[in-house]
């Protein structure tokens, strides 16, 4: 059965996706959970946070990248805008509506919309200034510091908030401090990861990083002139295990010793896997419309189900976790 949720009481929530590791599948994931979400009626805004700025690309086409260069609309022009000048412009101004996309929601008679904050190759070096505005002479400063740089993403995504059911954040693979802000800015989290021994390595280490952050943030937080915000409580929604791969049913044998050995980790994790399928998946970017909008074989339909089931699951957990 096919969970909705219905449009028009405010957003559900900010759900980043994350993981150290690299390639686990962060990027299509997001993609095709924000489009699932979108068909379903949603109003959903992605927001890409990587400089390899391969969701905007799984959207946008390069000459309209490089538009919105031109014209400054990119996370790292909004980030310019606060370390050169200290300007702090809205979210609002970054806003696009990937065309091939929503016209493929309208032509599905889907209600949803999906809008997008594309990401730029030099984002890499924000990160680097950002951290030169931490620290100071005294630890007033130190904390104010902390605060305002952790911070820039959480104040103007509380400004648009209202204006979406979803947003969902695609990180990029480290906890630098672009990282860090979505983590700040989010009510949830989901990680994806490969059924291999590297790719599940690092999960409990991902989740203890991210408790001493929200520590660590609402501490300097309660001690700053932002004491009037809310503490931050991001919420680990689950594992998503990705290219898994399939044998009479059932992933091969190698694939389910990783996935018994998160289990018995009792780290929460997602009953819906995403299978894998080389040609689908790295084909899909180029068309500007995720492989769960496509139509296909009998392959394409398994993923199809597959994602719209996950998608189920996310609902489903994230009113759980909204009830408890
Ligand atoms: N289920 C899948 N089956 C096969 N290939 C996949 C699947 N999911 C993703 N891929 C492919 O794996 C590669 C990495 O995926 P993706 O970019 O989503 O990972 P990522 O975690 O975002 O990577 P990065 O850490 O570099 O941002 C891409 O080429 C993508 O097309
Ligand atoms: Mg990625």
């Amino acid at each position: 059965m096919v969970t909705y949720i219905s449009r028009g009481s405010g957003c559900y929530g900010v759900i980043s996706i994350m993981n150290y590791k690299g390639g686990v599948g962060k990027t299509t994931l997001s993609a095709n959970v924000a489009a699932e979400m979108a068909y379903r009626g949603l109003e959903v805004l992605l927001i890409d946070l990587d400089p390899q700025a391969n969701l905007t690309l799984s959207f946008v086409s390069i000459d309209d990248w490089k538009a919105l260069d031109r014209q400054e609309r990119t996370i790292k022009h909004w980030y310019d805008q606060y370390l050169d000048y200290n300007h702090d412009i809205s979210l609002k101004e970054l806003i696009i509506t990937p065309t091939r996309l929503n016209e493929k929601l309208a032509q599905s008679r889907s209600s949803g919309r999906l809008d997008l904050i594309c990401s730029h190759l030099e984002l890499v070096e924000v990160d680097m200034e950002l951290s030169s505005k931490l620290g100071g002479h005294t630890d007033r400063a130190i904390r104010n510091n902390y605060v305002n740089v952790l911070s820039r993403l959480r104040f103007k995504l509380e400004e648009i908030k209202e204006d979406y059911d979803m947003i969902i954040v695609d990180c990029p693979p480290n906890f630098n401090l672009i990282t860090q802000n979505a983590i700040v800015s989010s009510d949830y989290y989901l990680v994806p990861a490969r059924t291999d021994y590297l790719s599940t390595l690092g999960i409990n280490t991902l989740l203890k990083h991210v408790d001493t952050l929200k520590k660590k943030y609402n501490q300097h937080l309660h001690e700053t002139n932002h004491r009037h915000m809310p503490p931050i409580s991001p919420q680990m929604l689950g594992i998503v295990f990705t290219m898994v791969s399939y044998h009479k049913g059932v992933p091969i044998s190698a694939q389910r010793e990783y996935i018994a050995q998160v289990k018995r980790s009792r780290l929460p994790f997602f009953n819906s896997y995403l299978r894998e399928n080389k040609s689908l998946f790295a084909s899909a970017p180029e068309t500007g419309i995720p492989v769960i909008l496509h139509q296909g074989n009998i392959q394409q339909k398994k993923i199809k189900w597959e994602i719209r089931a996950l998608v189920d699951e996310v609902l489903h957990t994230m009113k759980a976790k909204v009830r408890s």
